[in-house]
């Protein structure tokens, strides 16, 4: 799965020496407008490697344009999904670099991912968590396929979650 690219995009993991560009981007206003309420504590967590998580760097040949983490929710260490199944993954997706907006690479890293997630037989099915006011997203996540579960409150935002189901993935990008 690692070494899988898609026109270019690939994604690798996240590591140490990538605080600065993740302080960086954090602070780019699409990354405020889409988070603004969340810390991520990037100092302690590029330090660490809980089997739960993958944090991922997406990369432009060679680049690094944005980032990508999924989650097993029902494994993450604060519940943040509350109560849920084992089976699922959960994902949070941006682009920091803003000449790499509206380009397709977000549809690509979109497909790894989910190609990673999917990877693993025992995932039925992936979360995501927009924010209610986040049209440009939700619109992104309805073209590849998640399907709207309702609204939700995750502490001080009003998220809509969307789901996407195995049967409706199209299947591995490596495999076409
Ligand atoms: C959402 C995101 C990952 C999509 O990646 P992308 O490469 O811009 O998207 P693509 O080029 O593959 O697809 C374009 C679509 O992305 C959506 N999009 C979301 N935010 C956008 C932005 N700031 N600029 C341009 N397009 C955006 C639009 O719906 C656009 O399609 P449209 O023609 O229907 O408007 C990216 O725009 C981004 O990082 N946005 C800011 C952070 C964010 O909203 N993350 C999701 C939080 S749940």
């Amino acid at each position: 799965m690692t070494g899988m690219d898609i026109e270019g995009i690939r994604l690798r993991p996240a590591k140490p020496t990538d605080l600065a560009l993740l302080r960086r981007w954090d602070e780019a206003p699409q990354v405020v407008a889409a988070d603004p309420n969340d810390d991520w504590n990037w100092q302690e967590e590029l330090g660490r490697e809980p089997p739960w998580r993958e944090q991922l760097v997406a990369e432009l040949d060679g680049r690094p344009i944005g980032f990508v983490q999924i989650i097993d929710p029902a494994e993450e260490d604060s519940h943040y999904w509350g109560d849920v199944p084992a089976g699922l993954r959960a994902l949070d997706i941006w682009i920091g670099e803003s000449d790499c907006l509206g380009r397709g690479h977000g549809t690509r890293m979109m497909r790894l991912a989910l190609a990673r997630c999917f990877a693993d037989p025992t995932v039925s099915a992936v979360l995501i968590d927009p924010l209610q006011s986040n049209v440009a997203a939700r619109r992104f996540y309805e073209r590849l396929g998640f399907r709207m579960v309702g609204p939700r409150r995750f502490g001080d935002d009003d998220c809509m979650v969307y789901r996407l189901e195995r049967e409706d993935w199209p299947g591995d990008p490596g495999a076409r």
